[in-house]
């Protein structure tokens, strides 16, 4: 019965999905990272796996549990998650790259926890660029499988939205990117959400607010 069992809709697909925020380290006992929780991420799992997928997760420092039945990898920096997602990417059908991955990561990384004084009253961190995992994956993807980006942004007006959405797809060339609007109250450790899911080409395929198990449900209905 379709209305207790659900939609099985996935079934026999191999769904991986990345949530959670990197830590990048800067000695023993810090790090830099940012305010993702994994919300979004957990969801989009929860949902898979109830519409049938065999559904893999790549989670770093996640606030929240990964659902039973989905194959856990824990991960922690950027590096980590691009030793997992090389590992696991091809054998999946789908990709969804929901983690808050950083940008840049310190250039160095002192094995001994730095001291006060060592730096004086001001001093800079230096910083390298971590590569795009994302657009590597799209680069080197077989055409049966689909990835899917996310793409936060803060901006006020949805048509500035749309236009940051647009030229972020473009240049990851993933098969659709999921544009969310971010600040300091809105998107991050919330649950609710505020989405525009873009096809590759940049048009719009559906524009979903609210619940992010809904949310994740409107996702997981454009790789069909
Ligand atoms: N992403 C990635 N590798 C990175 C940074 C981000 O694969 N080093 C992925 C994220 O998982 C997400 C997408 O790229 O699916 C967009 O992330 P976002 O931070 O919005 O885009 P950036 O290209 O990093 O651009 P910017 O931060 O300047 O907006
Ligand atoms: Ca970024």
């Amino acid at each position: 019965d379709t209305l207790i069992l659900g939609v099985k809709d996935l079934l026999g697909k191999r769904v991986l999905i990345t949530g959670g925020g990197t830590r990048e380290p800067i000695d023993p006992v810090r790090f830099i990272g940012n305010r993702s929780t994994g919300r979004q991420s957990v969801a989009l799992a929860t949902a898979a796996l109830e519409r049938g997928a065999d559904v893999t997760f790549i989670g770093a420092n996640l606030e929240v549990q990964v659902p039973v039945g989905a194959r856990f990898i824990a991960v922690s920096s950027s590096a980590e998650l691009q030793g997992a997602l090389e590992r696991e990417a091809e054998s999946h059908d789908i990709v969804i790259m929901a983690a808050a991955i950083a940008d840049y990561r310190p250039a160095i990384v002192s094995d001994s926890k730095l001291k006060k004084n060592a730096l004086g009253e001001r001093s800079t961190l230096e910083l390298v660029q971590n590569p795009d995992l994302l657009a590597a994956l799209a680069a080197n993807a077989r055409p049966d499988q689909f990835i899917i980006g996310f793409a936060a942004e803060t901006s006020d007006d949805k048509e500035s939205l749309l236009a940051l959405g647009r030229e972020k797809l473009a240049r990851k060339g993933c098969d659709a990117l999921v544009v969310n609007g971010v600040g300091w109250d809105t998107g991050f450790g919330t649950e609710v959400n505020d989405v525009i899911i873009l096809a590759r080409g940049g048009d719009i395929l559906v524009e979903v607010s609210g619940e992010k198990r809904a949310i994740a449900e409107r996702i997981l209905d454009i790789t069909r």
